[in-house]
């Protein structure tokens, strides 16, 4: 098998093109589908107020470290932690971000696909003269069926492979570049929207008030796995991502503007759904179909609804498209670096795997309702574990790599371009991830999984 050629390595074409596939791979389904809900199911306010305290605490710093170790190593995260630490066990990090990446794809693409069924319905026009019960039992009976749910899935896990296959500044930067922008305009217009329909009043304050009362050591946990699960850290998708960057780039801008417009779209989408869930008398705390049981509502209350629908699924589409070819991408950098498979091989032969998960994660709700794993479905098992799990446990890694491994002479040295940037933020970048980021995520980790009682 012929040996992966590391001088001839893949990367993005320019500054612009990386922060869009960074983005890109940021906000998606988690900013839409998860933020939304998770928020909805812990109480609202208090629960925003952590995840922000969440995002600049830890996120930031850990996005950061993950570049930092990419961009150094040139490497995916398997190889780099190798190429970083040779001869030491670091690369079990890498090792348990591909786990991550397989479990993620597999039920991040079964919604997804719900996506594209929405994009069906819009065209048919399925939403029309619907009540928001109506709107929900449609939800529901499309979700326990078996056939549809499949199809869809298939097909946006093929076109991911499509697009993996293509490489990385052909593809993913590519479409990354024109989507996202539209997106965003959108979503401001669905807010607008939903913030003046009568009732919208109780929508806000539910998002905005924070009750302080509702918050448990899991909530928190939840909070810090959303956190993590909407920035794309804690498995090594910037790690790779990061590799492809320019060492010409300014890391820390690149995390920072990254950060912060996924925060913003997440908030976003706060403001355009809870007002509609108010209004429309659904319960916020409905689970994984809070979003698509909401908007369909909204668009039945604007003019032009039935192509502002079909527009609003598109994107969403996009959005999930341009994070399941970063989490591919994981996959397939692995096999390709470290397993000399050719891209092409390493695609499909990932994409099949994830299939056997994502198919029974699919059918979480129709054939497999009754299979249950400490009481969740496939699907819920495979959420929470990655979420709550992995990438706040590998995401203390990093950071812990970054703090006490790499230390702060050869962060500085990648941090500020080898002595071309200032770089004056570092001494407290190396707080952080020295101190402050593994320790807070060590006790709400603890916390969360009842180790500790605070
Ligand atoms: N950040 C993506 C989203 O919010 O939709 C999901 C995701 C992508 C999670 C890549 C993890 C990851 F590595």
């Amino acid at each position: 098998m012929a040996e992966f050629d590391f001088s001839n390595r893949d990367s993005f074409g320019s500054k612009f093109g990386a922060i869009a596939a960074a983005a890109g791979s940021a906000i998606g389904l988690g900013n839409i589908w998860r933020f939304p809900y998770v928020v909805g199911e812990n109480g609202g306010g208090a629960f925003l107020f952590i995840y922000l305290a969440f995002i600049f605490a830890i996120g930031i710093p850990v996005m950061l470290s993950e570049f930092t170790i990419g961009r150094k190593a040139q490497r995916n995260p398997f190889g780099a932690f190798r190429k970083l630490a040779p001869g030491k066990p670091w690369y079990l990090v890498g090792l348990m971000g591909v786990v991550a990446a397989f479990m993620i794809l597999a039920f991040y693409t079964a919604v997804a696909g719900w996506t594209l069924e929405y994009i069906y319905q819009s065209i048919v026009n399925g939403f029309a003269g619907k009540s928001s019960a109506d709107l929900g039992q449609m939800f529901d009976s499309f979700r326990e069926s078996t056939f549809r749910p499949i199809l869809w899935f298939a097909i946006f896990m093929f076109m991911t492979s499509w697009i993996v296959v293509s490489g990385v500044k052909n593809g993913i930067e590519k479409y990354a570049k024109i989507l996202m922008p539209i997106l965003l305009l959108l979503i401001i217009i669905l807010c607008i929207r939903s913030v003046t329909l009568p009732g919208a009043k109780d929508g806000l304050l539910f998002l905005f008030k924070p009750d302080f009362s509702k918050i448990t050591g899991n909530t928190i946990l939840e909070a810090l796995g959303q956190a993590f699960f909407s920035l794309s850290i804690g498995m090594g998708t910037l790690i790779t991502y990061g590799s492809y960057i320019s060492k010409k780039d300014n890391l820390a801008n690149t995390a920072v503007s990254v950060s912060l417009t996924d925060t913003f779209i997440a908030i976003m989408a706060g403001i355009a759904i809870f007002p509609a869930v108010f209004a429309f008398g659904i319960a916020p705390e409905s689970g994984e179909g809070l979003v698509y049981r909401t908007l369909p509502n909204i668009f039945q209350q604007m003019p032009g609804g039935y192509y502002f629908s079909l527009l609003f699924f598109i994107l969403l589409g996009v959005a999930a498209l341009t994070s399941t070819i970063s989490v591919l991408e994981v996959i397939v950098a692995y096999f390709a670096e470290e397993l000399k498979m050719t891209r092409k091989k390493a695609t499909i032969v990932a994409s099949l795997s994830v299939s056997v998960l994502g198919l029974m994660a699919v059918m979480s709700w129709g054939p497999l309702a009754d299979f249950k794993i400490f009481g969740k479905h496939v699907f819920g098992m495979l959420d929470f574990t990655s979420a709550n799990i992995l990438l706040p446990l590998g995401g203390l890694l990093i950071v812990i790599f970054v703090g006490w491994y790499l230390g702060k002479s050869k962060t500085k040295e990648e941090l500020s371009n080898q002595g071309t940037l200032k770089a004056k933020y570092l001494n407290l970048f190396m707080f952080l991830v020295k101190f402050i980021a593994p320790i807070a995520i060590a006790m709400v980790f603890l916390n969360g999984i009842g180790i500790l009682k605070f």
